[in-house]
């Protein structure tokens, strides 16, 4: 079962390392099949039910999950369950998730309560739970660590990544330590408003991998960052308008992270960008110029150009 998906590009990020001080590279996760990180784990997780005759995934999702499993099982022939926290999934990941014919449902509360319910179902065997719980999905997206390394050569000093329920923070720390060359500091940015925060895809109140999480953090010397909105829309500004790379809010708190912490000068660190800007084309809207209305007549256009 598989898309294409991993070997995704790791690129210099030119004028983001000038303004830091540091040499910083971007894995751009955004470019898998389905736009996000998501993809590496459930190649094996969707391989997996099908091996074990399971008919229907089910995963609670704030929306790239989703989009993922229902892209993998429309392949795979299997049916989805989506369960979504209702009005909160930004607007591309659900129309990916009902392009592919997921059932994509609604639930009266939010991503924790859904996940909840996610979770009976499948305890239940009717249904293979594909969230990240699924211990597949985490021996899939540790392979991005993999990639890091192979193309650097070594570890980088740093690594700064999203936390929302910590699964690919755990994820990046296994596969780090299997490959055994070291583990880089791991600086993992959560919401300050875990609840509410702009960055819908890690509006995520209580981490199941909190535990994993913190230990992967701590014991790579790293910290969880806290970041506000503010920071988090910042960032995201950064990577578009000097980097040209368009992500969805919630991945430039790897960013964001590195601008708010105390780094030594010289420093390799790689920023995770774990979904695409395409599937959130309402922060765009929110926090962008409008297009400005011309006649098709040059001189006007030229006159409208002025200053912009
Ligand atoms: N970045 C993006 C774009 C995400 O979609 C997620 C999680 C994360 C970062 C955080 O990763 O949870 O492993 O710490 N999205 C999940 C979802 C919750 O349902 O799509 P994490």
């Amino acid at each position: 079962m598989s898309l294409g998906e991993g070997s995704t590009p790791l690129i210099r990020a030119n004028r983001i390392s000038e303004r830091l001080g540091l040499d910083v590279y971007l894995k751009l996760e955004s470019m898998n099949p389905t736009a996000s990180f998501k993809d590496r784990g459930m190649t094996i997780a969707v391989s997996k039910a099908l091996e074990e005759r399971v008919q229907v995934v089910i995963c609670a999702s704030t929306g790239n999950t989703a989009a993922s499993a229902a892209t993998y099982a429309a392949r795979a022939g299997l049916a989805t369950v989506i369960l979504q926290p209702a009005g909160a999934v930004a607007l591309g990941k659900l129309a990916q998730a009902r392009a592919v014919g997921a059932q994509v449902m609604e639930v009266r509360g939010n991503f924790d309560q859904a996940l909840a319910a996610a979770r009976e179902l499948a305890a239940r065997g009717t249904h293979a739970l594909v969230n990240s719980l699924n211990p597949y999905r985490l021996e899939g997206q540790k392979t991005a660590a993999f990639e890091i390394v192979e193309e650097l050569g070594a570890p980088p000093d740093v690594l700064a990544l999203p936390y929302g329920g910590g699964g690919n923070t755990r994820a990046y720390g296994i596969g780090f330590d299997e490959w055994g060359a070291g583990t880089p500091l791991i600086l993992a940015g959560e919401a300050q408003d875990r609840g509410g925060t702009v960055a819908s895809a890690i509006r995520i109140t209580e981490p199941v991998h909190r535990k994993y999480a913190q230990r992967a953090i701590e014991g790579s010397g790293g910290a969880t960052v806290t970041l506000t909105d503010d920071a988090i829309l910042a960032a995201w500004r950064e990577l578009a308008e000097r980097e040209g790379v368009f992500c969805e809010p919630s991945s430039a708190a790897s960013l964001a992270v590195l601008s708010q912490s105390d780094i030594l000068k010289g420093s390799v660190a790689v920023c995770i960008v774990t979904g695409h800007g395409l599937k959130d084309p309402r922060t765009v809207e929110r926090s962008t110029l409008p297009p400005i209305q011309v006649d098709p007549e040059p001189d006007a256009i030229a006159e409208a150009a002025i200053g912009t």
